[in-house]
């Protein structure tokens, strides 16, 4: 009932905002203001919700007499597989989603889904802070007429159920939640699990009501968005380090003037620095509270286990899917450059 009427507050408030939109003239503009939507599935106290706070500063610092900002947090316009369609046609400017969402539209964004990618928070980092770099990737949605901006960090990802897992037996007839994406569901029933895709707002009442038995994401999840009230076990399997990505509607970017698009992608980097700084601090509170507070077990299991359990998965991609082999390259020579690295390194690629 209680989703029942959350989903049904979603949708007359989606149709009101964008029925408005399409009116045109209407709600999309505030005087002599273009209101520029951004849409995203966490709270308004998630570090990606604090970062897209400065996004907005910044854009309404710069071009304030232009432009007023809308953050729409909580899936409010919708789960990430429906606004990206609406980032798609410009019905929303901005939304904030999972790298598994673009899958169908640029299938080189696959890779981030392949379990065991990143061999450590360094090398993840140091990849997608490359601005450069990432440019060709981003520009792989432009026929789907969106673009990427920037990226947030969205951690590590561990499976959490309501019974312990410690091995990958332990997951074998267990139905987790997955994000919504073809790459996703493969590399959950590469485990063993058995894959159920539904969007993440959905997740805490299927897993109350036992329709799934858990899902898989980072320890944000379990406080943020309280999974841990009704998954009281999770398990440091470390499996992804899944990206989260700012897209913009192509049509409206490629209608700012040269400066203006300046001020929105310096912008965009703004809230990326403020949205990872914010992680850091969240992270660490996060897991104090999940124990702490909310009694949830954290569970350190052998992950080489988990490891061996998906070893044919990157092979087997990279066999299908062409798109992701430069990008599955270049993340390679990453992660060799930081392999010997630092204690911190060591520790990351060991699970601990
Ligand atoms: C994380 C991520 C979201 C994603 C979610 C999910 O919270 O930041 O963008 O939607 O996981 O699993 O769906």
């Amino acid at each position: 009932m209680k989703a029942f009427k959350k989903a049904s507050v979603a949708a007359f408030a989606a149709g009101l905002i964008l029925g408005c939109a399409m009116l045109m003239g209407g709600c999309g503009v505030n005087g002599d203001k273009r209101i520029v939507r951004i849409a995203h599935s966490q709270s308004e106290t998630h570090p990606e919700h604090l970062g897209l706070l400065k996004f907005k500063e910044y854009v309404e610092e710069n071009l304030g007499d232009k432009f007023e900002v809308q953050i729409y947090p909580n899936e409010l316009l919708g789960g990430q597989t429906k606004v990206i369609e609406l980032a798609q046609t410009g019905a929303i400017d901005f939304v904030l989603v999972g790298t598994p969402n673009l899958e169908n539209f640029a299938d080189v964004y696959e890779v981030f889904s392949m379990p065991y990618l990143f061999t450590s928070e360094e090398a993840y980092h140091s990849v997608m802070n490359d601005v450069d770099y990432m440019q060709q990737v981003y520009r792989s949605t432009d026929e789907a007429g969106f673009q990427v901006l920037t990226w947030y960090n969205a951690g590590t990802r561990s499976f959490y159920s309501k019974k312990p897992v410690h091995t990958p037996e332990d997951l074998k007839g267990l139905k987790m939640r997955v994000q919504q994406s073809p790459a996703s569901v493969n590399m959950c029933n590469a485990f063993g699990a058995a894959a159920s895709p539904m969007s993440f707002g959905e997740v805490y009442t299927a897993i109350q009501q036992g329709v799934i038995d858990g899902a898989e994401n980072n320890e944000l999840a379990l406080t943020n968005n309280k999974h841990g009230e009704v998954a009281k076990y999770y398990a440091y399997n470390k499996h992804q380090m899944v990206p989260d990505v700012l897209v913009g509607n192509l049509k409206f970017l490629d209608g700012l003037s040269e400066e203006e698009f300046e001020i929105f992608q310096e912008a965009a980097l703004i809230s990326t620095e403020e949205e990872l700084a914010e992680w850091e601090k969240q992270i660490e509170e996060a897991k104090e509270t999940a124990a702490n507070d909310m009694g949830v077990e954290f569970i350190d299991v052998d992950v080489q286990l988990f490891k061996d359990k998906v070893a044919d998965v990157q092979a087997d991609m990279l066999a299908e899917n062409e798109s992701i082999r430069d990008l599955y390259d270049h993340i390679q020579q990453v992660n060799e450059e930081y392999q010997d690295g630092s204690e911190e390194t060591k520790k990351t690629q060991e699970g601990k």
